[in-house]
């Protein structure tokens, strides 16, 4: 069994769309062991529990200095001896020493087609708001392990959506969501539970 934690701070959609996969059977061989926010009030630590699930808040605000935030984020992580990290909306940089000790083994979602839209400012509304500023036609969704850079990891899966006219930023990155992200995170997590990509 694929031992999961699961990183968010916000409303936490693709979370539920992992914990639907697992009991749905689409993912499988893989649980959730935690789900930690750096934000208290992130409703994704309510569907954590709901789903009785470890739901733990390490907020910045909490430590004296970023050093030990980062000192702490990663005892927790280490603690749960987790196999697979999923960044699930977290807003938060990611410490160069979790990176190195869990090489390969840390994913994350972008709500663009990787390189469109990404890097440094680009996350949440931020990214459809300049897909719709560029006019581009075609969006989507980018699943791809996280490495010293913003968003600049090998990727693993994508998929494309449409845009359609009319669209504001709400309207696309709600389509995303539904038509890419939803879809390609669980099954990058089934296929790295169960040997098709190969975990780090
Ligand atoms: C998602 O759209 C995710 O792709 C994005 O934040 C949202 C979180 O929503 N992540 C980034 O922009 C990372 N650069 P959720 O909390 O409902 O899953």
């Amino acid at each position: 069994m694929l031992r999961v934690g699961v990183l968010v701070s916000g409303g936490g959609t693709n979370l539920q769309a992992i914990l639907d996969a697992i009991d749905s059977g689409k993912i499988r061989n893989a649980r959730v062991e935690v789900v930690i926010s750096n934000n208290a009030g992130a409703y994704a630590l309510e569907r954590a529990r709901n789903h009785k699930i470890e739901a733990l808040c390490i907020s910045p605000k909490s430590y004296e200095n970023r050093d030990l935030f980062n000192q702490a984020l990663l005892d927790t992580i280490d603690r749960y001896h987790l196999d697979l990290i999923v960044l699930a909306g977290f807003l938060v940089t990611i410490p160069a020493a979790m990176i190195q000790k869990y090489q390969n083994r840390i994913i994350n979602i972008h709500p663009s087609l990787i390189p469109s839209f990404c890097g440094v400012g680009y996350y949440g509304l931020k990214v459809h708001e300049g897909a719709l500023a560029r006019g581009v036609k075609v969006t989507g969704a980018t699943v791809h392990f996280v490495d010293e850079g913003v968003d600049s990891g090998p990727i693993l899966l994508q998929k494309a959506v449409e845009v359609q006219p009319g669209d504001t930023p709400k309207i696309l990155q709600q389509r995303v969501m539904e038509q890419a992200e939803w879809v390609i995170l669980p099954k990058a997590i089934d296929m790295l539970a169960n040997g098709e990509i190969p975990l780090g």
